[in-house]
């Protein structure tokens, strides 16, 4: 073995780039009419190509060759974008005193560098079971163990089970690593209310007079749910956290600004102890140093811009993607329930999964549409219908198509 003893060699498995492959393979032999690609998470038109946003990007290109040159301003980022990101993404919920924000590549760097910072080797992290499988090749590359959490308790945010998940890590090992992806959870679509949060919050808070706590909220899709007016209110409870209880906000400008390969994201880490916050941000600025040294200074300066000379337009542009993906999962949804095709609870977001009660029969349906040229992605006892990329015409009738093959079976 050349690469180092612990080094993982199983296949590096991605059920979404896996099955994008086989669209690829099937239009390039057979043409693109007809086939259906609901894998990508990214936003596409109703001509079914990606979005790039006019209020970021017309700017973007109007930078200097010297501005996409340089390096950033420090490791950790431009100081005045890391000022926008704590206002853009708090929306004034949470006491800047509080806060404490680091630049990163992309919302996987965010996520990232706030694990490895708080976890060693060898130690438990606390996931999601229907989740982005991201979390899981992360936490496996820092050799965690995983504890998985069940999503739902009879269609609500299963908040018994992710406090009894922390409870077990902190007599374990001391501490405990929580995942969630509030709002507009990847794969279910599902967005926790006010009475979830807060119920998750106190919990929290009466567990860490045990040990340490870090709740990492990958709010990825933020940007995106229905109610923008309402989508950030939980975040006051982060104004009276225990002070061994920290929340990390990991943000990805993939999203938020459609802009997946112009790599740039952030953590805000906010916390009611400043020793605990700075130790934090240190740690996070030597592993930003050590993967990448410097987050993208070009879009960081974009986004500064975008914020102090365009947030309205910015804010304008989105709203009819926020609209669109309404009415799709409006569609999709009204259809599936109308065919009886069952579906985790959807409330936002980029997908809406079906519910299967295990993998096998899921295995059976994926072959099925495979076969139909419908592609969709696998996940844990699901398949993720990726709203964001299917035009609302193909979308149209998808559901009872799927029944079909499914009643077929
Ligand atoms: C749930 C979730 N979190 C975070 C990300 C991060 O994406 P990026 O690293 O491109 O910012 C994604 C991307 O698909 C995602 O689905």
């Amino acid at each position: 073995m050349f690469v180092k003893s612990s080094a993982d060699l199983s296949p590096l498995i991605d059920n979404v780039f896996s099955t994008v492959a086989l669209y690829k393979a099937d239009i390039a032999q057979n043409g693109k009419a007809g086939a259906l690609n609901g894998t990508i998470g990214s936003l596409c038109d109703e001509n079914g190509d990606l979005v790039a946003l006019d209020s970021y990007f017309d700017h973007y290109s109007q930078l200097s060759h010297r501005q996409y040159a340089a390096y950033a301003a420090g490791f950790a980022g431009n100081p005045d974008y890391l000022d926008h990101l704590r206002s853009w993404f708090t929306q004034g919920k949470v006491d800047p005193e509080h806060c404490r924000m680091i630049a990163t590549m992309g919302g996987s760097g965010a996520i990232s560098i706030s694990m490895q910072s708080f976890l060693d080797r060898g130690q438990t992290i606390i996931i999601p079971r229907l989740s982005w499988e991201s979390y899981e090749t992360m936490s496996l590359t820092y050799g965690y163990t995983i504890d998985w959490y069940e999503n739902f308790k009879d269609d609500h945010f299963n908040i018994d089970d992710v406090l009894q998940k922390v409870e077990a890590s902190l007599h374990q090992q001391g501490r405990a690593l929580l995942i969630i992806n509030d709002p507009a959870h990847n794969p279910s679509g599902y967005s926790m209310d006010i009475q979830e949060w807060t119920t998750l919050i106190n919990g929290l808070n009466q567990l860490a007079s045990l040990g340490n706590i870090l709740l990492l909220n990958d709010v990825a899709y933020i940007d995106y749910c229905t109610d923008q007016n309402h989508n950030h209110d939980q975040m006051c409870l982060f104004n009276d956290l225990h002070p061994n209880l920290m929340v990390a906000l990991c943000v990805s400008l993939s999203k938020t600004a459609t802009s997946y390969g112009l790599r740039l994201g952030g953590v805000i880490v906010i916390g009611n102890q400043s020793d605990y916050l700075d130790e934090m941000v240190l740690t996070m600025k030597k592993a930003c140093r050590t993967y990448w040294s410097n987050p993208n200074n070009s879009a960081m300066i974009n986004f500064v811009w975008m914020m102090d000379h365009n947030q309205n337009g910015f804010i304008h542009e989105k709203q009819q993607y926020i609209d669109l993906l309404k009415t799709r999962s409006q569609l999709f949804i009204d259809q599936c329930d109308a065919v009886g095709l069952d579906h985790y609870p959807y409330r936002d977001g980029f997908f809406v999964t079906l519910r299967f009660n295990d993998n096998d029969q899921r295995d059976r349906l994926f072959d099925a549409c495979v076969k139909q040229r419908i592609y969709i992605c696998k996940v844990d006892k699901g398949l993720r219908v990726a709203i964001c990329s299917i035009p609302t015409s193909q979308l149209d009738g998808l559901a009872k198509r799927i029944m079909e093959l499914k009643k077929s079976q």
